[in-house]
């Protein structure tokens, strides 16, 4: 298992760039399957979730093509038949967004076995809001042996109205509703703009969707779906984990090709922290030579401060001045890193669904173990501030989402590397003696 080796205390200094977004990479892919025609998709990001996505379809029939050299963040995937509309257990368990393929199958093939998601490190993540939206859009649903296996002659258009805000079922039913028959009108739908960007491809295969981004989206179901060309959007996820790492270093820091945007609550945030931005078109300058200062932030769904931030958060507020307090809303068990973070120094008490971070704490280097993907960002954020050498252990973790990390922050200036399996021993007393 590959590790990363970080010695903290250099700021970060230069341009950084941002991939596609992986959770806007996935639904597209997913579209794929609702045509036999091809659909060509750029600015994939080369991260772990995309070959396991590639993995699925194609073990479903799907032709899938990733590109090589200056074409590697481009695939083409062909869906002309498909032989298996299943996802298995295997594939599931390893990535949760799987459950994507779900309304996309019933909806082309008109039927669909897809393994149930299970737990996982941060929470109990039911698709109960998938399964009840499809079966309003007349889905059979039957849920045998840790599988869901839904049948539909035809889907018909239905008014859906989500419980609870869902970003992968809103994205599943927009999907399965573009084929359906008669106009589909779903309520309190998640507004990220993933969900936008996947309307948009949609659209581009000729799909008929109005909303996507804003809480009610309808569709006019359509017989059949195109090919299409799309450009992913940009990962603001990523763009936000570097900036704090821009922040937590106190460097001046461009990160170049996102969308500012995107990042409303995230830098509302920074700015009450302290720390100096300045978006400028596709790019963000941050400037860390203030001293920060104790913030809080409570987790909610777009256009609120995004979960997959509240790690990394955190982990910049170990190292302001005064207590700062983090709620989390979404997940119920999304304070994994918070005891590594301690390991290293920190002073976090959580209390059921809120953290309270006590600062400024200087950081020391330790063995540290990434529990979930966002988790290993906030572990990688600490250590390039903490004193000495930190390992983090199980970093498959932040390869599922992350292109590359240690070579785009060494490119600004971090003393981060990888150690791989290959000669674990020879590489291990390397990271000890350098
Ligand atoms: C997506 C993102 C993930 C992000 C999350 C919240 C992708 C591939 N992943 O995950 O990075 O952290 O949104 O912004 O886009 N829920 C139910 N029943 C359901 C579905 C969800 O109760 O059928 C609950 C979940 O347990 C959770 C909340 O709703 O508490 C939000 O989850 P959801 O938006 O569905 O997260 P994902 O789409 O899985």
């Amino acid at each position: 298992m590959d590790k990363f080796v970080i010695r903290g205390g250099e700021p970060l200094l230069g341009t950084v760039r941002v991939s596609g977004a992986k959770n806007a990479a996935l639904p597209c892919m997913a579209a794929a399957l609702l045509t036999q025609e091809p659909v060509i998709l750029e600015n994939i990001p080369q991260v772990r979730d995309i070959q396991t996505t590639r993995n699925l379809l194609t073990a479903m029939g799907a032709e899938v093509e990733l590109g090589y050299g200056r074409a590697q963040h481009r695939t083409t995937i062909q869906c002309e038949k498909l032989e298996a509309p299943e996802a298995s257990y295997e594939l599931v368990k390893t990535m949760r967004a799987s459950t994507l393929v779900l309304g996309p199958l019933v909806a082309r093939c008109g039927r669909a076995r897809v393994s149930l998601p299970g737990g996982c490190a941060i929470g109990a993540r039911p698709i109960d809001l998938h399964i009840k939206g499809l079966e309003r859009l007349g889905a059979q649903i039957v849920q045998e042996h840790g599988y869901i296996e839904a049948r539909a002659h035809r889907l018909k258009g239905a008014e859906i109205v989500f419980d609870k805000i869902t970003v992968t079922g809103t994205e599943d039913l927009l999907m399965a509703a573009t084929l359906a028959e008669g106009e589909t009108i779903m309520q309190n739908c998640a507004r990220e703009p993933e969900v936008a960007d996947l309307a948009d491809l949609l659209n581009k295969m000729g799909a008929k969707i109005e909303g996507a981004g804003s809480e009610t989206i309808r569709v006019k179901g359509v017989s059949r779906l195109k090919g299409a060309k799309h450009r992913i959007i940009p990962d603001r996820i990523e763009a936000g984990t570097f900036i704090i790492a821009g922040a937590i270093t106190g460097g001046d820091l461009n990160v170049a090709g996102c969308d500012p945007e995107h990042l409303g609550a995230l830098l509302r945030k920074l700015e009450e922290a302290g720390v100096k931005t300045r978006p400028n078109g596709e790019s963000v300058r941050v400037m860390g030579d203030n001293p920060l200062k104790a913030c809080d932030i409570l987790t909610e769904e777009y256009p609120g401060f995004p979960t997959d931030m509240q790690a990394q958060f955190m982990a910049l507020v170990t190292q302001a001045e005064g207590s700062s307090i983090v709620t989390e809303n979404i997940f119920e068990n999304r304070f994994m890193h918070a005891q590594e973070l301690v390991r290293m120094g920190a002073n976090i008490k959580i209390e059921g669904r809120r953290a309270v971070v006590r600062g400024k704490s200087p950081l020391s280097a330790a063995a540290v173990l990434a529990s979930d993907l966002r988790a290993s960002a906030s572990l990688v954020l600490a250590a390039l501030v903490a004193d000495g050498e930190t390992i983090i252990d199980r970093v498959y973790h932040i390869d599922r989402g992350y292109e590359r990390i240690e070579e785009k922050l060494k490119g600004v200036g971090a003393q981060i590397r990888r150690i791989g399996e290959l000669f674990p021993k020879r590489a291990a007393a390397q990271a000890r003696s350098s």
